[in-house]
């Protein structure tokens, strides 16, 4: 008798009603954001090869999804431009007749406060260099030019009518001027988003296609290594002290140990961006028959939430959102 296990793990594990009891995390629509590409001069929406399902989205169509966001209960939607024009310094950006500026207004007019709008806020969809900031004459990075462009390119996306701005530039001290140009334009309501924990990614390879990026070589200079994460959790510090109002790890699947650690430590909310080459694999993999894709799918987002994250940008989120209203 005493070889018999008195701990059985197992008990809780009995029966469908008993694990769904004992679940430590869920997912809930709200916790869900939906990243969404907005591209000038189409007249319909366009496939994007590498993301089965995903689309650039004209501007005419984009009240129609904010509702279809607002009747899935999602928590938001995060936009990006794909501009027809690009230059070296990004003009696109910080014009307000700008696409991704001209659809926040759109987004924003459409969604009456029923969901947050939410704009990503970077250079690299807007120069012709395709790098996240301008770049000095050797060819680097000019991190504190490229702040100044940060800043008036916040203060254009908050005059648009955008929520919640989604920093993921890595610059240094992107987070300060950036509050500081919102504070001087009478901006304090504009919640500041730091993609602080960025790592340098092979998994953003379909989402350069989804923005046709002109980028050659890579970001290496500005996002982190994936073998630091010391680091990872020092710029969100780093963040939250310049005054970033949530900090987010990306890319989430591959960051989750980074996404702990950091939820351990912030006094803000910590979310997480399932990013496209996380979705692509997961799409590719099942339309080949190698795993069944919605159980992949939950199990890649609750394992995002078991790491910490309280929020999920991801492009699954309207399916799985439905998904959840289901009851599945
Ligand atoms: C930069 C930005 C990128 C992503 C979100 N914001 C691309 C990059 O840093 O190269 C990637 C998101 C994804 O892969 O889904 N504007």
């Amino acid at each position: 008798m005493t070889d018999f296990p008195t701990r059985r793990l197992r008990r809780l594990r009995g029966t469908p009603a008993l694990r769904r009891l004992v679940a430590e995390h869920d997912l809930t629509p709200r916790r869900l954001v939906l990243p969404v590409f907005v591209k000038e001069g189409i007249a319909t929406a366009q496939p994007i090869a590498t993301m089965p399902g995903v689309s650039q989205h004209p501007l005419d169509g984009l009240a129609a999804l904010v509702d279809e966001a607002v009747a899935a209960g999602i928590g938001g939607i995060m936009l990006f431009g794909v501009p027809e024009h690009r230059d070296a310094v990004g003009s696109g950006a910080t014009d307000p007749a700008g696409i991704l500026n001209r659809a926040i207004t759109v987004a924003a007019a459409a969604a009456r406060g029923r969901i947050t709008v939410q704009a990503d806020l970077c250079l690299d969809e807007f120069t012709d260099h395709g790098h996240c900031g301008v770049l000095a004459d050797d060819g680097s990075i000019d991190n504190d030019a490229t702040l100044e462009v940060y800043a008036r390119m916040a203060v254009a996306q908050a005059r648009a009518g955008a929520d919640i701005l989604g920093l993921s530039g890595m610059m240094d001290g992107q987070i300060a001027a950036c509050r500081a140009a919102l504070d001087a334009d009478g901006r304090t309501d504009i919640v500041l988003l730091a993609y602080s924990a960025k790592y340098a990614s092979a998994f953003y390879g379909p989402f350069r296609d989804a923005v046709e990026s002109t980028l050659t070589g890579d970001r290496r200079t500005y996002q982190l290594d994936a073998a630091n994460g010391r680091e990872g959790v020092q710029e969100a510090l780093a963040d939250i002290d310049e005054g970033a109002d949530i900090v987010m790890v990306k890319p989430a699947g591959t960051s989750l140990d980074v996404l702990a650690r950091v939820s351990d430590l912030s006094a803000v909310p910590v979310w997480a961006y399932q990013v496209s080459g996380e979705y692509a694999l997961i799409e590719h993999a099942a339309a080949s028959g190698l795993i069944d894709r919605d159980r992949a799918i939950g199990e890649s987002l609750i394992a995002i939430r078991r790491a910490g994250a309280e929020a999920i940008l991801t492009y699954w989120a309207i399916e799985v959102a439905g998904w959840l209203r289901a009851g599945r």
